[in-house]
């Protein structure tokens, strides 16, 4: 595969919509409130009903029904919408092939469980005001996209990085073509999309939490979220062997090892919620 012409070609993937970059706007301004975030999604049906939905999921867990949208951005808040609408238009916007290796129902398991995880291990440290759950949800949603990216642009590429990685019983990423990885392609897009540098860093260093210079505790947090998502049965392959854990995110993040399992359990433990964020996700 021609690398310059694989990282060229992500200029021909969808844009973000005029919406989404004004949402960003909107929450971006501190003095921005419900009512200004409701204006803006009202311009887009499809992110009013998504919103709408998930204010009703069993990921809010509310008793009664939501009916106005008014109310569903009440509850959801700002930034949480934001990071919602954030990731799962990125990730919808890559329509990959039904018959790529890449099973879809496995990747969006694989990124809930990492971003209820993550989202987690967040609200735990949140007491030292330290880490933001909402673009750590984001960020672990969308750690993964570039596998999407390179499913989409070049299928050929993700079979080959799979089945060298099974027939040498190696995590994938070791076995992706350097410069043209899942983590690079990711970011390419992102980029292209305008994320903010937090998310870019996710993207691009949740397999070397070590080398990055910004963010740390975010791609930290994402790393091992990431792993503990392989180590609890949610790779994205099946038999995929999980990547290795990073000294260096252990130390930043600073929790017990045993700790991860408890803190994942709880976050999972809801199978109806899981199931409400992969059915938004995963809805085409
Ligand atoms: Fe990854
Ligand atoms: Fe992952």
């Amino acid at each position: 595969v021609d690398k310059k012409l694989l990282v060229k070609s992500v200029r021909n993937l969808p844009t973000p919509s005029p919406v989404l970059l004004k949402i960003g706007e909107v929450v971006q301004d501190p003095d921005s409130s419900a009512d200004d975030i409701t204006d803006v999604l009202r311009l887009d049906p499809a992110l009013v009903s998504k919103v709408l939905k998930l204010a009703n999921s069993a990921y809010v867990g509310l008793p009664r029904t939501v009916s106005s949208l008014q109310n569903a951005v009440v509850i959801l808040g700002n930034k949480r919408i934001h990071s919602l609408v954030l990731s799962s238009e990125l990730l919808n916007s890559i329509k990959v092939k039904k018959n790529s290796s890449i099973s879809l129902n496995r990747f969006w398991v694989h990124s809930v469980i990492t971003a209820l995880v993550a989202e987690s291990i967040a609200k735990s440290l949140r007491r030292y005001e330290i880490a933001d759950e909402h673009e750590i949800f984001a960020g672990a949603m969308i750690h993964d996209i570039g596998k999407l990216v390179i499913a989409q642009l070049s299928p050929d590429e993700i079979k080959m990085a799979y089945e060298k990685a099974a027939s040498e019983k190696k995590p994938f990423y070791l076995s992706e073509e350097p410069e043209i990885d899942h983590t690079v392609m990711g970011e390419y897009l992102a980029d292209y999309w305008c994320f903010p540098p937090n998310l870019l860093s996710i993207i691009r260093n949740h397999h070397n939490p070590g080398i990055s210079k910004e963010h740390i505790l975010a791609v930290s947090i994402v790393h091992m979220s990431d792993i503990t998502a392989h180590v609890l049965g949610y790779p994205l392959f099946t038999d995929e062997i999980s990547p290795g854990v990073d000294n260096d995110a252990i130390a930043v993040v600073g929790l017990p090892l045993e700790q991860y399992r408890i803190i994942a359990e709880n976050a999972i433990s809801d199978k109806k919620k899981v199931d409400a964020l992969v059915g938004m996700f995963g809805d085409k």
